[in-house]
């Protein structure tokens, strides 16, 4: 996991005004049609932040409309140099840049998310994430072939179109910016639905989208609920390609809307039940730390939550020991307040689902090492909590918690740990802690998850693809190969007079 240099830490804003709670279309700023809102919460104190435009089927169907207009040929955004794309993504991320503060005090306190994580970690990322698109823009190129007979054939790599975004609320900046910048680098237009608890940083991009001097329809973004806008665009005739960050439940509702539909392309990033080994001859105190991290981090919402922990016999007593001597440091509450380490779970709803999962592993046999019940009386906050003695048919080594609690299992060979490793119909990521090279490159081989962690765990970058095996997903988001989600091959051959080697 990252370790912020706190030493950059400014204050935080206070008393951050909300100024765009509307629909952007066009680059513009539009009423719901059926004249909806719905309201915007800070998870820390139960208040109400503000009122958001609700958009649905209709306003979906205006932002198509829009993207489709500017995605013509002829077009200025068709007809623009692959370089000017960058350029206007790099001006983007200046801008995001100097309204840095604004940003990430919005992400703490509509996320939840400690403000050291959102302004140094969020942040970080998502500037990296769109100025290495950004560079990306003019070298997304095809090749020429040697094709048999008397022909010239090359490649092209078109945009694909029209691409409908639709993002969670754990990470509603950097994945915003993971999809946007990456469609947008490849030459296409989008239509984004901000999830519901968290929309208010996406809008502030918008006002900077039009800022950077983008072309109007190029980027849409329309707030709203999921059943409603986000189905919208899923079934959409005449959306190209979606992409989804979410529950696995409902990304199986969009590949199934999107092959009834136009099958349209689809990639899915659906989370994850990450398996975590360590081998007795590791090194134990990166290993506690990491695998710690790995489940706790931003109160265990992350998708690549290390929530199955497995810990080699000999060394499990005292793993447990120190992992809960570290699990019980935390001090929860506002995520503005400096020294503050623990921020609330996401909503009503996630906190219930987390507190019913750790009462089903105490019904179950687990042993309770620590926390297991809400925190204080007002926000949603849940203790820490460590289950040893963790068996892998429990609830809570099968299900993904999406929250601060981490599962400690023992295992006693290698064989035996891959196996269990991969017993789950997720694939999205798993860390191994050896000090052995051959044990490292043997369970890393024989994992199934799109990102193996060794010595390290949560290390994400911009230049890495990043995306799930099994039922965490399809396709990769970011790096060289996230590119290929957003673009066409299209073959072109002609009839020549006399081909030469
Ligand atoms: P969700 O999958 O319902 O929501 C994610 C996004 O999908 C939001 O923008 C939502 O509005 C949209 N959405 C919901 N229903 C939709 C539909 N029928 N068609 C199109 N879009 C739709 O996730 P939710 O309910 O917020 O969380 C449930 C669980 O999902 C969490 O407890 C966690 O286990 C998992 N999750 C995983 C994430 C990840 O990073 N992979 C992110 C968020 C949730
Ligand atoms: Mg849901």
């Amino acid at each position: 996991m990252l370790s912020p240099d706190t030493s950059k830490l400014p204050t935080p804003l206070t008393n951050v005004k909300f100024q765009y709670t509307k629909i952007f279309i066009n680059n513009e700023w539009h009423n719901s049609v059926s004249g909806k809102k719905f309201p915007v919460f800070n998870p820390a104190t139960e208040e109400k932040l503000c009122e958001v435009e609700e958009g649905d089927k209709e306003d979906i169907e205006k932002a198509v409309k829009a993207a489709r207009q500017a995605f013509q040929i002829g077009s200025p955004w068709r007809t623009m140099d692959a370089s000017e794309r960058g350029r206007l993504l790099f001006k983007l991320a200046d801008l995001i840049e100097r309204d840095r503060l604004l940003l990430a005090t919005m992400e703490s306190v509509n996320g939840g998310k400690l403000f050291v994580n959102s302004y140094l970690v969020d942040l970080d990322i998502s500037l990296k994430a769109l100025r290495y698109c950004a560079g990306w823009s003019d070298k997304i190129q095809g090749r020429t072939i040697p094709i048999d007979g008397e022909f010239f054939t090359y490649t092209r790599h078109e945009p694909i179109g029209v691409c409908g975004q639709i993002i969670p609320w754990n990470g509603p900046l950097i994945i915003l910016i993971w999809k946007v910048a990456t469609a947008l680098s490849c030459g296409n237009t989008v239509v984004v639905k901000p999830a519901e608890q968290t929309p208010l940083t996406a809008l502030h991009v918008a006002s900077l989208i039009k800022e950077a001097g983008f072309p109007s329809g190029v980027v849409n973004i329309v707030p709203g609920y999921g059943h409603t806008a986000g189905a919208a665009i899923s079934s959409h005739m005449d959306i190209d390609k979606v992409a989804f960050t979410g529950s696995t439940q409902v990304g199986k509702m969009i590949k199934e809307a999107a092959g009834k539909s136009n099958l349209k392309r689809v990639t899915l990033e659906l989370g994850g039940k990450s398996p975590c080994i360590v081998f007795a001859d590791a090194d134990l105190d990166n290993a506690v730390e990491a695998a710690h991290f790995g489940v706790f981090f931003h109160q265990g919402q992350i998708c690549i939550a290390a929530s199955r922990l497995f810990v080699e016999e000999s060394i499990y007593d005292e793993f447990v020991r120190r992992s809960v001597e570290r699990a019980k440091k935390y001090v929860p509450g506002n995520p503005l307040t400096p020294g503050v380490t623990q921020g609330p779970q996401i909503d009503k709803k996630q906190y219930e689902k987390i507190l019913e999962l750790i009462e089903s592993g105490k019904k179950e046999g687990a042993k309770l090492e620590c926390g297991g019940d809400p925190w204080g009386n007002k926000g949603y906050f849940i203790q820490p909590t460590v289950f040893s003695n963790v068996t892998d048919d429990m609830r809570i080594a099968k299900e993904e918690i999406f929250g601060p609690v981490q599962q400690i299992m023992k295992f006693k060979t290698l064989d035996e740990v891959i196996k269990r490793a991969n017993n789950t119909t997720y694939g999205l990521s798993a860390g191994v802690f050896t000090k052995d090279l051959d044990k490292a490159v043997t369970v890393s081989s024989a994992l199934q998850a799109g990102t193996v962690w060794v010595n390290c765990y949560g290390v994400v970058s911009a230049q890495c693809p990043f995306g799930g095996f099994k039922m965490s997903g399809n396709g990769r988001e970011m790096g060289e190969y996230g590119l290929h989600e957003y673009t066409e091959v299209k073959t072109v051959t002609m009839k020549i007079s006399q081909k030469n080697s």
